[in-house]
């Protein structure tokens, strides 16, 4: 059998192991330490802005946590994006808030700006405001910020980015995740840099990121005893798991251009290929770390399951686009706004191997695998 291939693996640099060691020979073993404050300041530097950042134990702890500060209740609504990972949504449902989901659009496969506003006036018709809009920048894609954040701002709702996915990325210039009250990150093991496990909370207002941090390490008041007046929660990164992400902050640049290049090669030798289309970027405003490489498959024999199980049985592993929240057993019930795009999408659509680790060999059995259907 030949050797697995991933969708999408850790890939570390020279530098990891070396502050992972400094970690254990100054014993810094501990949910802080200098690699914590040494990696929030790499991740400033990068996302420029004038943001700050809290490094955290995950993505989906900073979304909890921002969901907390924008004071996302029992009973309250949050409008989330349908097509992502359930972590985007999943917070809202652990504040005891709605989750109201609206549809992407086919350029980017992100939240679709006029659907949004349709969500918003009709949650209004019903006497809701909604309390904060998640969008997402999937699969590194940015969403429409500009049309998104104009209608925010019309109805007056804050907005919190999911950058899980698009750390790299830019719009118009501007990293993904700096542009709403806050943005989110993840160091999962699958993401284009990863921690192991970890993520990070955005936010321009230093003192959002400092009760951030207070919140992310138990609430403990400023006292010589452990006294306590808020609920405090253990979502803090480890030392040794910014140790590895200050390794890799030094690689990211030549892991988003692999990422980039490996995008550009399928796209080249696909082009032939009656009905598959990729995930492109609409125009020079949008700056995609195409964390994942993505396609949509419309052929009236071969689906993007029948790819999927060919490279299955070649040990390779490609997935599905994110199934839409608005379609999750879990969320079954909550309203949606939109014209079944993320459906369609889902149907279509499938991410394939694209790991900046992946060497032309592996590339070549993908894409062999591929061509060698009956197109
Ligand atoms: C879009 C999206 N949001 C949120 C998350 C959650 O991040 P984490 O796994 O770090 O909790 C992920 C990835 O895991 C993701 O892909």
């Amino acid at each position: 059998m030949n050797s697995k291939i991933w969708l999408s693996s850790p890939h570390m640099g020279d530098k990891e192991f070396e502050y992972v060691k400094e970690a254990f020979d100054t014993n810094w073993i501990a949910p802080l330490g200098p690699h914590v404050n040494g990696f929030e300041k790499d991740i400033e530097a990068r996302l420029g802005e004038g943001v700050y950042v809290a490094a955290l134990s995950s993505g989906t702890a900073a979304l909890h946590l921002a969901l907390i500060q924008l004071g996302v209740r029992y009973g309250d609504e949050v409008i989330c994006q349908s097509m992502t990972f359930s972590a985007s949504a999943n917070p809202i449902k652990y504040q005891g808030a709605i989750p109201v989901f609206v549809d992407s659009e086919s350029d980017t496969w992100n939240m679709d700006p006029d659907a949004l506003r349709d969500a918003i006036r009709d949650r209004f018709s019903k006497g809701k405001k909604p309390k904060a809009i998640i969008v997402v920048h999937l699969y590194g894609m940015p969403a429409k910020m500009d049309e998104i954040l104009t209608v925010a701002k019309e109805f007056d709702i804050p907005v919190i980015e999911d950058a899980a996915e698009a750390l790299g990325s830019t719009y118009k210039g501007r990293a993904a995740g700096t542009f709403g009250e806050f943005g989110i990150l993840s160091f999962n093991g699958n993401k284009i840099i990863t921690t192991s496990g970890g993520g990070a909370l955005v936010a321009k207002d230093e003192e959002k990121i400092r009760y951030a941090r207070f919140l992310a390490t138990q609430a403990r008041d400023n006292a010589p005893h452990y006294q306590h007046s808020h609920v405090g929660y253990n979502y803090r990164m480890s030392n040794v798991c910014a140790g590895i992400g200050r390794g890799q902050m030094g690689v990211l640049t030549e892991r988003v251009n692999r990422r980039r290049e490996i995008n550009q090669y399928y796209h080249e030798v696909f082009r032939a290929l009656p009905g598959v289309t990729f995930l492109s970027e609409p125009s020079a405003d949008y700056y995609s770390n195409f964390w994942l490489t993505t396609i949509l498959v419309d052929h009236p024999e071969i689906t993007r399951e029948d790819i999927r199980l060919a490279l299955e049985a070649e040990n390779i592993e490609a997935r599905p686009l994110w199934k839409p929240m608005h379609l999750q057993p879990v969320f079954e019930g909550c309203s949606f706004y939109g014209d079944g795009t993320s459906e369609k999408l889902f149907d279509k659509g499938l991410c394939l191997p694209s790991g900046s680790n992946l060497t032309s060999c592996d590339l070549e059995r993908v894409v062999d695998c591929i061509t060698n259907l009956s197109w």
